[in-house]
């Protein structure tokens, strides 16, 4: 079996509503998502989008918008485009979730969708609960015989364990756990979801993959940009809680976790839980050998001057907001005791690129005589999940002549080598797993309590302490205290 579209059913018919459809999430990742699933055959021709925002729209200048939007995005075009819908609705207005819900079973009923439907929040977080009371009372929330209705939700997913905890219980009065889809688009990426396949659908693997053959593993997320137009957001935000408490312990989840019974659903999330479960809190005295937190001053990125963060638009001049995270974790488990974890994050790095590394132990002793058995580097398995999409694996050679010389060479995978093109767009897989009832790749409200629980220490050590904020230059690799929490150990970041 290759070949994992050819064993994934098609869509049922349904509604797919999205609220905020005017902004930038719809129209850059849904809208083209839901148009590329079409062109695959895997979106039921039956099925509508219904767009819902306040911006006044009708039916004809959605339509036009959309299609805009797939030019923009180099997305099909087809079908759809005459199945798509725009209802405008004010939230402080509750005859107007009313004219909604008459829109929806008008649609429904011109559409044979028997009270399917997915509804997709794309507005801002601080208006998800308002809309989703405003659904509650209009009855688009409640689920029929032989329907089904299925909430996504973006992150953020609270800001702390009492606030994700808090939203949990306002959703719950709602919908069920298993309504509640919390996306992380990381997840939906095809070089992620390669990685379970590399780990699962290879027998090398599994024997190696622990503490006896594993030094320790690096997971890296680079971004060159800055916050762009997200200052409001990312001054309350930062980074720990922007990229670590979602992306990178869910890369951290699928490196770690356990083989699941099966690649669907609670198998899955399960899995992901006990990784969370099992890493070693911090207490608070190692938050500050174990954490650092750093954030850009002025520099360079690819040869133009950037500002330093708290140059840029929309931030404090005294603010202490983090553009750089790098950590270190340990497991306690029978597969990872004793193997440190280093996780890092940031802004205005000098490349855009998410890596994954596992470092080998080093050979017990040389028998290649005079080189000592410190003097061979040790394997590193890389997994490259964006861009240049692949898989390396770094081994000792020898290289060509009469002595004995060795040189580290690779043996390199690359994605659009082997199958061409770009890898498929993450929220298209993500969106067809909504329709078809699949949540495994989504984050249950178990593990997100866990990730906060996890990082709650670090958050409430770095309150009291303002001082522990590390600078670094605008395109270096962050803050010297990020080498030396690897140094210190004698270990050094992988070149990415
Ligand atoms: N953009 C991305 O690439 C991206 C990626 C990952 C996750 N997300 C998450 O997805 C969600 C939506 O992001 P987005 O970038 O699409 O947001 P956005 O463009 O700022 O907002 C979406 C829509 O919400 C409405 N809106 C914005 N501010 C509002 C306000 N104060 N009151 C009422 N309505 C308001 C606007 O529509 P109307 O004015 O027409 O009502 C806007 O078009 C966020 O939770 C974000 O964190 C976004």
């Amino acid at each position: 079996m290759s070949d994992e579209t050819n064993t994934r059913a098609k869509s049922e018919a349904c509604a797919i509503i999205i609220f905020g459809a005017s902004g930038d999430l719809a129209s850059r990742k849904l809208l083209p998502a839901l148009f590329r699933l079409l062109a695959e055959n895997a979106l039921n021709e039956r099925s509508y989008i219904l767009g819902v925002a306040r911006t006044p729209y009708d039916d004809e200048s959605f339509r036009q918008r959309v299609n805009d939007v797939l030019a923009a995005n180099r997305a099909p075009t087809g079908g759809l485009l005459k199945r798509c819908f725009y209802q405008t609705v004010s939230y402080e207005d509750a005859g107007t979730f009313k004219a909604l819900a008459t829109r929806v079973e008008e649609l429904d009923r011109t559409h044979g969708v028997a009270d399917k439907r997915v509804l997709y929040f794309a507005t801002p977080p601080q208006l998800v609960m308002a809309i989703i009371g405003r659904l509650r009372d209009s009855g688009l929330c409640v689920e029929r015989p032989g329907g089904w209705v299925r909430a996504v939700l973006e992150k953020p997913f609270g800001s702390n364990l009492a606030s994700a905890r808090q939203m949990h219980e306002e959703l719950n009065g709602t919908f069920e756990e298993s309504q509640i889809y919390r996306i992380d688009h990381y997840l939906g990426k095809e070089t992620v979801q390669n990685l379970l396949v590399f780990r699962f659908a290879n027998a090398i693997c599994e024997p190696i993959w622990n503490r006896t053959y594993v030094d320790h593993v690096q997971i890296s997320v680079a971004e060159t940009d800055g916050i762009g137009h997200r200052a409001g957001y990312f001054e309350q935000t930062g980074l720990l809680r922007d990229m670590v408490q979602n992306h990178l312990l869910q890369l951290l989840c699928l490196t770690a976790m356990e083989p699941p019974s099966t690649m669907q659903d609670c198998s899955m999330r399960d899995e992901k839980v006990k990784v969370l479960a099992a890493v070693k809190s911090l207490r608070p005295e190692e938050c500050s050998c174990c954490v650092v937190r750093g954030q850009y001053t002025a520099g360079e990125i690819s040869g133009k001057e950037v500002p330093g963060y708290r140059g840029e638009s929309g931030v404090a001049v005294d603010s202490v907001a983090e553009t750089f995270v790098a950590l270190r974790l340990e497991l306690d488990n029978w597969r990872w005791q004793g193997v440190p974890f280093y996780l890092r994050a940031g802004k205005r790095l000098p490349r855009h690129t998410s890596d994954i590394v596992i470092q080998f132990r080093s050979v017990p002793a040389s028998v290649l005589r005079p080189l000592l058995a410190e003097q061979l580097s040790p394997n590193v398995l890389r997994f490259r999940l964006q861009p240049n999409e692949g898989i390396e694996l770094r081994f000792e050679a020898k290289a060509p002549g009469p002595r004995l010389h060795v040189k580290s060479a690779a043996l390199r995978f690359d994605y659009a080598d082997e199958f061409g093109g770009e890898p498929p767009e993450a929220y298209a897989r993500l969106l067809l797993d909504v329709m078809l009832g699949d949540a495994a790749l989504f984050l249950p409200q178990m593990w997100i309590e866990h990730a906060w629980r996890l990082l709650e220490p670090v958050i409430e050590h770095w309150k009291g302490n303002a001082d522990g904020l590390s600078s670094y230059p605008a395109g270096s690799w962050g803050p010297e205290s990020a080498e030396m929490l690897l140094a210190r150990e004698g270990r050094a970041w992988a070149t990415l």
